[in-house]
């Protein structure tokens, strides 16, 4: 039988889709599950895509039946499988193939697995992949991290699988060893902040102005035709629209207002925290599920406080509902900004040069946060890599009018006591970020008062400590 043309370990949600998804652009994939029940099953409802498959039973059977240089994908749960399955695969591998980690890996893992490997072992890639289910079986984003040879030994079968946005592959190299996972991590992050401010406004929709879930879906559903439209617009359209079976009652009134987290969200926050880079959108979007978690308390503080009620807002014209859709925008700008900036910051700390153009142009497709939006973000990159998306002049344009729809939407939601978290962290980061003379000379004097820490003083060249004995 003729020899596969790559690899894949792990039969779950993702990696079938992903085998489905290879096998019908072409090639030939070789598939191994550890429980060999779920190989032959997934083999027997391939149906016509059959051919192009082999089920392997061992992994030493799965490195036999493809074609040297050996790449295979593991689509495993992220941890410690990884490397169980690395090095159980390990002894059957050649110095030139490639082990390719496709879940949701920290890309410190990421770095050490790469590390960890001798001269003689195969080599290692991190690939982040998004879109869900549905990505995975027509087409993902797929963000890489390793060197290009390895990239180039596998870029057929990428490029082939992957979205395509007007045509152009959503799959690209993005930088050395953890790269990938890094940005995968920042895409979620930013997908967290993105997901928050959505709630948010919903939130403002519901509770501010008195809607139903069917009149915000409706909302929504216009948004997605104007500058919003994107994936997850879209589907917040959807799922306001959707009616629970059980009730009749709109299927989000049903739904517990608990969000989980698997944990990308935080490490990007952590990751920004670590590289002194703001993500405020994105830490306050991580803090929101932590404290919707807090069920309970919630209650508890509710009857402590009193209920905020419905219809707070004074005002609930037209044109404040065409200002959350402005505020809405302005609102991604400054945590996609803030995504962003985390990348350029990582790459001065690793040597990594991550293209920021490359990256949006990869997410207008396939991944959860695809959008126009990200073309645009990509257009602006062009020529200004590294530049804070706020200073690139067709955004500061967009700010310039957006901001004030931002700062309208956060005043009125606050007055009204309604939580919009991850909207005024990006009005603030915004505010703090275009304040030319700040407020931290004062920090700068408090930390020389108490820890002789000293200070610059403006257009002086050198430390100076302030008279703080004669104070
Ligand atoms: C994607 C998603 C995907 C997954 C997240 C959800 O890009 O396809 O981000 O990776 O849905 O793991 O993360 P939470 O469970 O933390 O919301």
């Amino acid at each position: 039988m003729q020899q596969a043309d790559i690899g894949l370990i792990g039969l779950g949600v993702m990696g079938t889709n992903l085998a489905l998804n290879i096998a019908e652009n072409g090639y030939r994939v070789a598939v191994f599950n550890r429980t060999v029940a779920k190989t032959n099953e997934f083999y027997a409802d391939a149906g016509d895509l059959q051919d192009k498959i082999i089920a392997c039973e061992t992994l030493e059977d799965l490195a036999k039946n493809i074609r040297a240089p050996r790449p295979i994908i593991l689509m495993v749960k992220a941890g410690e499988a990884v490397d169980e399955q690395i090095a159980a695969l390990k002894p059957f591998l050649a110095k030139e193939d490639i082990i390719i980690d496709a879940g949701n890996a920290n890309f410190h893992d990421t770095v050490r697995r790469l590390a960890e490997l001798g001269a003689n072992d195969p080599t290692f890639v991190g690939m982040g992949v998004s879109g869900g289910e549905e990505g995975a079986r027509h087409g993902p984003s797929i963000m890489v991290g390793g060197t290009p040879e390895s990239y180039a030994r596998i870029e057929p079968v990428l490029t082939a699988i992957s979205a395509k946005y007007e045509g152009e592959s959503c799959s690209a190299l993005l930088g050395p060893d953890g790269a990938g996972h890094f940005v995968k991590t920042i895409h979620n992050g930013i997908e967290y902040a993105d997901m928050q401010m959505i709630a948010e406004v919903y939130g403002v929709l519901r509770d501010g102005l008195g809607l139903t879930s069917e009149a915000i879906g409706k909302i929504f559903d216009k948004w997605n035709a104007g500058p919003l439209n994107s994936y997850l617009i879209e589907i917040t359209a959807k799922v306001l629209l959707a009616t629970d079976k059980k009730t009749g009652k709109p299927a989000v009134d049903i739904i517990l207002d608990s969000a989980g987290q698997k944990g990308t969200g935080r490490w990007a926050a952590i990751e920004a925290q670590m590289l002194g880079i703001p993500a405020t959108g994105i830490e306050a979007a991580v803090a929101a599920r932590s404290i919707s978690s807090m069920v309970k308390q919630r209650a508890e503080a509710e009857k402590a406080y009193g209920d905020l009620g419905t219809a707070k807002l004074s005002d609930n014209s037209q044109a404040f509902i065409d200002a959350l859709e402005q505020g809405l925008l302005a609102g991604k700008i400054a945590a996609y900004a803030q995504g962003f900036d985390v990348m350029v910051g990582a790459s001065k700390e690793r040597g990594w040069d991550i293209p920021l153009a490359t990256t949006a142009r990869i997410w207008r497709a396939g991944c959860i946060i695809r959008s126009q939006f990200l073309d645009q973000i990509a257009a602006a990159f062009e020529g200004s890599e590294g530049t804070n998306l706020l200073l690139v002049p067709a955004f500061v344009e967009r700010m310039k009018s957006g901001s004030k729809s931002l700062r309208k939407v956060v005043s009125e939601a606050s007055l009204a006591g309604l939580p919009v978290p991850a909207l005024s962290a990006a009005l603030n980061y915004f505010d703090g970020f275009r304040q030319a003379r700040g407020t931290a000379n004062v920090i700068q004097a408090q930390r020389d008062f108490f820890g002789a820490h000293g200070f610059k003083r403006l257009g002086e060249e050198g430390d100076f400590h302030g008279p703080w004995s004669d104070a």
